[in-house]
């Protein structure tokens, strides 16, 4: 069949039989509403955030908790920033929940507690970008929206044979899951898209003979299913190096600090540290950043690898003692670190410097 498959209801691939599908093959998520009963945008919106850095099967128990916590967007606004960084631990980038908790308060105070219902509106709250508000007015709303993910990208690449790389494909991905995106059901139509995509349309050895669009999925036909989408050839990352300074009194509590309030990592607590920048440190130099003169640091030998969106950090970690007045700071025993948003860097960070020599 020749043309680009559309959501006319004759082909193959139409936004009716994926929905005819969903019906019977429909994921049972903890944020989704049974069918024909009524969607909780706050729900919504939360799951929404959530599942933006962490899986499904992550998200599940860590979302009913969060709920139990602060069953409604008012409970959220009202609750102290630190409890919603702590409660987000191991949930990604914290810059997300200082978003989630800001939104909440906007939601409350510009809103008197309703999210609002239009993609645009949703897109002008903190931490709701094309893609949340989008999801967010489909599924909450049954608003016409298409969310495009890389779930959704996957599948059209794949359904209409695009085979321009991706991040150029962009356009073209989203331009195809629109014209797809029907009248009637479109909440449905993205879930139905992202359960596809992560249960049938995977991104290694797609399971096609369970596809509901197998007979006018172009890749399928072609056998070029795997390799779709097209991806150009990342630039590597730069490397920044730093030295950690783990400095323990004599109660073996270990100094903390709080990261500025802006840019990477904001207000979250970490080990004291030279700058991460692009060259190694000599060991002279790096000491001259060291939370406290006169202690005699010691190298713990390896390095801490992490890597960033934009960098890949590699950090050396060196132990001091203080043995007399400790000073100022915020001084911590190791098995109340849990108490303290620390960063996955410096959950690394502390694991190596824990870890018996
Ligand atoms: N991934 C992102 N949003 C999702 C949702 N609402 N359901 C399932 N998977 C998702």
């Amino acid at each position: 069949m020749g043309g680009p498959s559309t959501s006319c209801e004759t082909s193959p691939v139409s936004a009716l039989s994926l929905l005819a599908w969903y019906d019977t093959n429909r994921r049972d998520l903890p944020w989704r509403a049974a069918p024909g009963t009524p969607r909780d945008p706050y729900r919504v919106w939360l799951s929404e955030i959530m599942l933006q850095q962490t899986t499904v099967a992550t998200v599940g128990p860590r979302f009913g908790r969060f709920l139990e916590r602060w069953p409604t967007v008012e409970a959220l606004a009202a609750a102290p920033l630190d409890d919603v960084l702590h409660e987000w631990q191991g949930l990604g980038y914290y810059a997300r929940a200082r978003n989630l908790h800001a939104c909440a308060i906007e939601v409350v105070r510009e809103h008197d507690g309703r999210f609002p219902d239009s993609e645009d509106a949703l897109r002008k709250l903190p931490g709701i970008g094309a893609y949340t508000a989008a999801a967010v007015a489909a599924i909450a709303f049954d608003r016409k929206a298409t969310a495009v993910d890389g779930n959704v990208e996957r599948v059209m690449a794949r359904v209409h044979a695009i085979d321009t790389p991706l991040p150029a494909a962009k356009t073209e991905l989203t331009a195809a899951a629109r014209a797809m995106t029907p009248d009637r059901r479109p909440g449905d139509f993205a879930q139905a898209l992202m359960d596809l995509g992560a249960t049938v349309c995977t991104p290694r050895r797609p399971r096609c003979s369970a596809c509901p669009w197998r007979t006018g999925c172009r890749a399928f036909a072609a056998g070029t299913a795997e390799g779709l989408p097209r991806r150009t050839a990342k630039t590597p990352r730069p490397t920044r190096h730093g030295v950690i300074f783990w400095l323990e009194d004599r109660t073996g509590e270990v100094l903390l600090q709080k990261r500025p309030p802006t840019g990477l990592l904001a207000g979250l607590y970490e080990f004291p540290s030279t700058p991460w920048r692009e060259t190694s440190w000599d060991p002279a130099e790096a000491y001259d950043h060291a939370p406290r003169a006169n202690v005699a640091w010691e190298s713990v030998g390896g390095e801490v690898i992490h890597v960033f969106t934009h960098f890949r950090l590699v950090l050396r970690v060196t132990k001091g003692h203080v043995g007399g007045a400790r000073g100022e700071g915020t001084w911590v025993v190791p098995a109340r670190f849990g108490d303290y948003a620390l960063p996955s860097v410096m959950k690394k960070v502390a694991r190596w410097a824990l870890a018996p020599s």
